[in-house]
């Protein structure tokens, strides 16, 4: 995120520096320490999930979390289902722990992007053994509803399928939308299950290396940390501070974020059709700040399905680009950023196209 440091953030840092200024360790392996009574505090406040804050695990980021968990709920080999797009981190950590990847591409419907669950039946019939959610989901910014995600329980519990639900984004949700956190659903208690999450997207402080890991049940917990030793290594004593400010205090702050990133998104959501027509669609995000665009119109038109090299190359804005989430033709767009900058980056998103269309 391009906004400001939140001042709660900003003054935990700066007490902890005054105060004596420890910049040694973080005690990646205490348990129920102010930071995870923090967390479960915020947890039960927001989102009505009740997590026993001596089970809470600290991890230095998120995608740690994920990439232990594959390692600790899968056999080498074993099939490890992703949603397409994915978050491209995903992509690489399956076969990287010599675990087999499989795609179930989502569906969109009615201009929302969903869960194929016919697909991913199929792959837990077939014999999945793990599959990551990403909710609010990355690159889609989908905000997955109650009924989503009792469907993908039943099916996980029917096949006996780890879920590892990554929810990094859940404090980035637009008005009308609300997350729930899968662990929160009584019906998770069937199911083997990882939940990793952090104040790092919410509040900016990904650099500050805290997150959180959740295990299901105890035996969920015995298998996540009968790990490698040294996994959790590398938690930043900062991020602790910050995380508890972020969790204790953050949450004014963080609605005034999420109502101007609202604004931006609401922006854009209204320009680019109005600049380009039907040539660039952009899913509706429900939560998270990021906009997943339909560019395969365009791509037509020009002749190119590289998005990202395209908008860098005409127009000066950096994109990421469809193909490393697994969907060649898209585009995913930050918009994070000053309301300023953003006018900028659409017009030149529209200057770009419209130069391509006049040679
Ligand atoms: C879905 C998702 N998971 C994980 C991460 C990375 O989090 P961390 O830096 O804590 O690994 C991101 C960052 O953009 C993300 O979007």
């Amino acid at each position: 995120m391009d906004l400001p440091v939140a001042e709660p953030v900003l003054r935990a840092i700066q007490s902890h520096l005054e105060s004596g200024g420890d910049l040694g360790y973080a005690f990646s392996y205490t348990v129920d320490a102010p930071v995870h009574k923090a967390f479960a505090a915020w947890a039960a406040e927001e989102f009505d999930w009740k997590v026993r804050s001596e089970q809470v695990l600290l991890f230095p980021d998120v995608m740690r979390v994920i990439e232990t968990a594959v390692e600790q709920f899968t056999a080498p080999g074993d099939a490890v289902v992703v949603d397409i797009p994915a978050y491209p981190p995903f992509l690489e950590a399956v076969p990287a722990a010599g675990r087999t990847l499989v795609r179930n591409p989502m569906v969109l419907r009615g201009g929302l992007w969903e869960i194929d669950f016919d697909g991913l039946e199929r792959q837990f019939r077939a014999g999945a053994a793990a599959y990551i959610l990403c909710n609010p989901h990355n690159p889609t910014g989908r905000v997955m509803t109650a009924d989503e995600l009792r469907r993908l329980l039943r099916l996980a519990d029917a096949y006996r399928v780890a879920i590892l639900s990554d929810e990094v984004h859940a404090p980035l949700v637009y008005a009308g939308h609300r997350h729930l956190p899968v662990a929160a659903l009584p019906e998770a208690e069937r199911v083997p299950l990882i939940t990793a999450t952090s104040a790092s997207k919410g509040w900016n402080t990904a650099g500050l290396k805290c997150a959180f890991a959740v295990p299901g049940s105890d035996a969920d917990a015995e298998r996540l940390v009968s790990m490698r030793p040294r996994e959790r290594d590398g938690v930043g004593i900062l991020g602790v501070s910050a995380s508890i400010a972020a969790f204790t205090s953050g949450k004014k702050w963080l609605q005034k974020a999420v109502s101007y990133l609202d604004g931006n998104r609401r922006y854009l959501l209204t320009k680019l059709p109005e600049l380009l027509g039907g040539d660039i669609v952009c899913a509706v995000p429900e939560g998270t700040y990021l906009a997943w665009i339909d560019c395969r119109r365009l791509a037509d038109r020009i002749g190119t399905a590289d998005m990202a090299g395209f908008f860098l190359e005409r127009g000066g804005v950096a994109v990421s680009d469809g193909e490393e989430y697994g969907l060649p033709g898209f585009m995913r767009l930050n918009f994070a950023t000053s309301r300023h900058l953003l006018e900028t980056i659409v017009t030149n998103l529209a200057l770009a196209v419209h130069s391509a269309y006049d040679r």
